[in-house]
Parts: C-alpha cells; structure tokens; sequence
C-alpha cells in the first residue's frame, strides 16, 4: 500500500525571521501518523524550518536543486549542500520550467541526482491549458516522463523507487482552478504506464505514489483523494495557511485509515 504524502511548497514565501514559528504552528496543527507530512521552504529558510520541526515527524525538502554536485554556478545549491537539512527536494516544477527554461532532460539528470545523493525527489510533471483542450494532455505527460528517465539514466525501476511524482497541471496552479478528479486519476495511470514504458515493472510503477498539485486546499483535496490512483497533494498557496493545512491533512489522514482497511477486507 503507496502512503499518503502532503508536501508544502512555500516557493518564495516566508523569511528565516518567520519560516520556523510557522513550520510549527503547521506541524502542530497537522499531527497524523498514517500521513507523510512534508514542508519545502525557500533555501535560506531550511535550517530554521528543520529545527522546528525537529521531533514533530514532519520532513523538510528543498524546492530545487543544481543538477552537479560542485563547482563554478554562482548562485546554485547543490545535493551535498542540502545533506543535514533536507530530506527531500521537488525537482521540476512548472515555474522553473516557465522561468529557468528547465528541460525534461534537465529534470530527469536532477531526479536522478537526487537518488543518488539519498534525497527523495518530488518530480513535477503537467501540461499546459492548450494541451489539455487539445486532448493530448496525456501524450504530453508521457513524453515528459519518458525524456527525463532516459536523460536520467532511469530504466531501471529499483533505481527510482524513492521517487515521487507531482501531476500538477499548469493551468491549475495559483489559479483557483483545479482539474478533476476523475482526470487526475486518469494522468496517474498515464505516468505510471509511463514507468512500465520504459522498462520499470508493473509493481515498481504501481508503488510510485502520484500526487495532484494545482490549487488544492482543504475544500478541494477530497476530490483527488476520492481517486485510489492519487496518492496526496503538492500544495502552494494554502501551504502557508495552518488552518488549510490542517483540514487538508485531516482529509488525508481519513483517506489513509480507509485505504487501510479496504487492503484489510478486499
Ligand atoms: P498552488 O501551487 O497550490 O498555489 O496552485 C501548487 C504548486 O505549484 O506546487
């Protein structure tokens, strides 16, 4: 059974002065022991972060992280530099895409890094409105999955069993707007026929947990938990509120107990 994961993606939120009374106070309010609770604060923010959540059984990761490992990239972090404060990293996301010009191929050597440097990578994938309306949302979701494991040398699904894939369609994201659930289910299927595409098996890409992203809150994320293929939440703006998050860890922690029992009575 996949567990149910919400990671926070704060993006360019909250100051080192800030970040830590608010981890806890999130922390705090979202106790859950069924729930992998997961907070990615801004860089110069993680050791304040790691240090109030120290004992609350909720991670920090790292919003980004340099494809190598040292050297001249003035203004990059790199894996070894995250070693002591994170244990995850989101790699990938849409605004980098959009603002850093990432490439699939760039995405997939920095999933691929993060394995290898012990990091859980929470790996964006998603398409843009056009896609969508176009019908193949799908084919280019695929085609993202399938260019980053060949360009990350990730064939082989033992090698990727620590990922965790974000479907954050674009056009959701910031906009109020979330897709359905019965689509984001559909786009986790996708992804994981993707693994099996490129030489994972059937098991491997059905341990990989797929989470929705894209204006979730704590009225939305029923939906997408409803959905036995959706394993969690990537959430932005209503990660910096602790009422949101409480109520949508609430939701996921409810979500768990009946995913474990249905495993319990088949
Ligand atoms: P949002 O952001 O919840 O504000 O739409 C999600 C994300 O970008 O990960």
């Amino acid at each position: 059974m996949r567990t149910i994961i919400i990671a926070a993606n704060w993006k360019m939120n909250t100051t080192p002065a800030d970040a830590g009374a608010l981890a806890a106070e999130i922390a705090a309010a979202t106790e859950a022991p069924d729930v992998t609770r997961v907070i990615c604060p801004p860089y110069v923010c993680l050791a304040p972060v790691r240090d109030a959540l120290e004992g609350t059984g909720a991670a920090v990761g790292a919003q980004n992280v340099h494809v190598l490992d040292g050297g001249a990239f003035t203004g990059e972090i790199s894996a070894a530099m995250l070693r002591g404060l994170v244990t995850w990293c989101i790699v990938g996301h849409s605004e980098r895409r959009r603002d850093q010009c990432e490439t699939d191929d760039l995405v997939g050597r920095k999933v691929a890094r993060c394995l290898e440097s012990g990091l859980r990578p929470i790996w964006c994938v998603g398409e843009q409105l056009d896609d969508r309306e176009a019908g193949r949302a799908e084919e280019v979701v695929r085609e993202q999955v399938s260019r980053a494991l060949t360009a990350g040398g990730l064939a082989n699904g033992e090698l990727g069993k620590s990922i965790v894939i974000a479907y954050e369609p674009v056009w959701a994201i910031g906009t109020g707007r979330t897709a359905r659930g019965a689509d984001a289910s559909a786009m986790a299927d996708a992804i994981r026929g993707a693994l099996e595409a490129n030489g994972w098996t059937h098991e491997q890409a059905e341990a990989i947990p797929v989470l929705y992203g894209g204006s979730v809150t704590a009225a939305s994320i029923g939906e997408f938990l409803a959905e036995p293929a959706i394993d969690g939440a990537l959430v932005g703006g209503a990660s910096l509120k602790p009422a949101e998050m409480a109520g949508i860890v609430a939701r996921a922690a409810t979500a768990a107990q009946a995913r474990r029992e249905a495993v319990r009575q088949p």
